[in-house]
């Protein structure tokens, strides 16, 4: 064995130690499982509701689970002919029931109701679906979840440590997760890149040259084209790409962790130091180092998941970048934040810009428009100026918003914002410059202004 590859397995039993699941953690979530699934089944009967069965889904159900997340994903599947409304009113029912006994229970929406329940320190989800007969054929998203149930467990062999080694490097380095707030790596990706390349390591020495248009295709079934940076056809649907919710930034921040993995290993990519939040001093040092402007639109987040509202905030962050641009403002750097309260914080070359504006109007021998030009701004209060170059009239008018901030304040409705942000910002919003953003205290909000120094 090489001195890397002994550094490297030194690494390696180090995580496992911290993020294996011990006997007595796996004893107490076998018991919660089958408690809940023998409830679920009591439930359907007492109620005359006909289900097929309830069964453990997810990494809980395949060994793939990290120690200390206690999340339990279970499904409830109905027969395929049931229709949707009866799934959705019985599935709840049945969701209900098991949470009578819950710390605390909540009913979402996904793409249809669910129930998510706190259950003796689980995390659970309780999950209707459709018992179609092949993952081609679902009638819903979740459809699909049963069918890759069996394929990891048939296929994963003993290389359940290798999942929990690439998942944890995974959310180390920020790409885990395939919520549309991280738009990295799902569970079941991870699993299928493990099940392909046969190990963590291979994984990680892989990806090193990983590109766009890379495709894995376990079974060689897929049959169409995805557009997507990188494609792994899902081994139960040749339609699918599984890592369909994967961004471009996560796959490349992927990408660079592995090449620095494999130059240095460490653990701190598994457990990096905490982000310390920028204390007022070093924000105030980024602005006057960078010299630039920076505006922060500040507002009440609304109450909604965060499926709907990152989505909604990368909109709203476009359309103030888009507003900005039309009103002749560079912007540089944007992004937003949620907590509390949501910001969206724009970077630009200069929040103020000069009062004159060049408006450029038609050549003088286009006769009607010229003269049409010329009577609108010859004597027009807004004219400075009014004068032909090349040929054309110019005219050097009062620009409406000569500082982005006015331009915020009076226009910010006018962009399309999503119907939960605008009505959030509808009930009001406070816009913030420079030194100003010091005045915003959330040590999350002080850690993501990371965004704008070096590490
Ligand atoms: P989870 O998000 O709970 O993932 O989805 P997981 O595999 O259990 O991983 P961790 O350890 O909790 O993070 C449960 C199941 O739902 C399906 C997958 O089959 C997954 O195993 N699923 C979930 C998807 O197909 N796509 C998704 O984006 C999310
Ligand atoms: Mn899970």
């Amino acid at each position: 064995m090489t001195m890397e590859e002994k550094a490297e397995n030194a690494i390696r039993e180090q995580v496992l130690k911290r993020i294996r699941p011990s006997l007595e953690e796996e004893r107490k979530l076998k018991m919660v499982v089958d408690e809940l699934l023998e409830k679920a089944e009591i439930a359907a009967r007492k109620m005359c509701i006909g289900i097929n069965r309830a069964t453990l889904v997810g990494s809980a159900a395949r060994g793939t689970w990290i120690s200390g997340t206690h999340d339990l994903d279970i499904f409830i599947s109905f027969p395929e002919e049931t229709s949707r409304e009866e799934l959705e009113k019985s599935g709840l029912l049945i969701a209900r029931e098991l949470a009578k006994e819950a710390e605390a229970f909540e009913e979402r929406y996904a793409e249809h109701p669910y129930l998510n329940m706190r259950y003796m320190g689980f995390d659970v989800d309780i999950v209707p679906c459709f018992a179609v007969c092949s993952a081609s054929e679902i009638k819903s998203a979740v459809d699909r979840t049963p069918f890759h149930n069996i394929f990891v467990k048939e296929h994963i062999n003993d290389l359940q440590e290798e999942v929990l080694l690439l998942k944890q490097f995974m959310k180390g380095t920020g790409v885990y997760g395939s919520e549309l707030r991280t738009r990295g790596f799902s569970g079941y990706l991870t699993e299928l890149l493990i099940i392909h390349y046969g190990s963590f390591r291979d994984v990680v020495y892989s990806a090193c040259e990983w590109k766009p248009g890379m495709v894995i295709d376990l079974l060689g079934h897929g049959c169409v084209d995805h557009k997507e940076p990188l494609v792994v056809v899902d081994p139960t649907d040749p339609r699918r790409n599984v890592a369909a919710a994967l961004s471009v930034d996560r796959f490349a921040r992927f990408i660079e962790a592995c090449r620095l993995y494999v130059d240095t290993p460490s653990l701190a990519f598994f457990f990096p130091e905490p982000l310390k939040p920028l204390s007022d001093r070093e924000v105030l040092a980024i602005l006057g180092e960078r010299r630039s402007s920076f505006l922060a639109i500040v507002f009440g987040t609304p109450d909604i998941v965060e499926d709907v509202l990152y989505p909604q905030l990368d909109k709203m962050e476009m359309n103030i970048r888009a507003l900005l641009g039309q009103h002749g403002f560079t912007v540089l750097n944007s992004g937003s934040w949620a907590g509390e309260e949501s910001v969206v914080l724009v970077e630009m070359l200069s929040s103020t810009l000069p009062l004159v504006k060049r408006h450029q109007g038609p050549p003088v021998w286009i006769k009607s428009h010229a003269e049409i030009f010329r009577s609108r701004y010859e004597k027009a209060d807004e004219t400075f100026s009014l004068y032909i170059e090349n040929g054309n009239y110019i005219a050097d008018i009062k620009r409406k918003f000569p500082a982005a901030k006015e331009l915020l304040e009076e226009r910010l409705m006018t962009c399309s914002l999503g119907k939960q942000l605008t009505e959030a910002v509808k009930k009001g919003y406070q816009v913030l410059e420079n030194e100003e953003l010091c005045s915003i205290k959330y040590e999350s909000f002080r850690v993501f202004l990371r965004k704008w120094k070096k590490a």
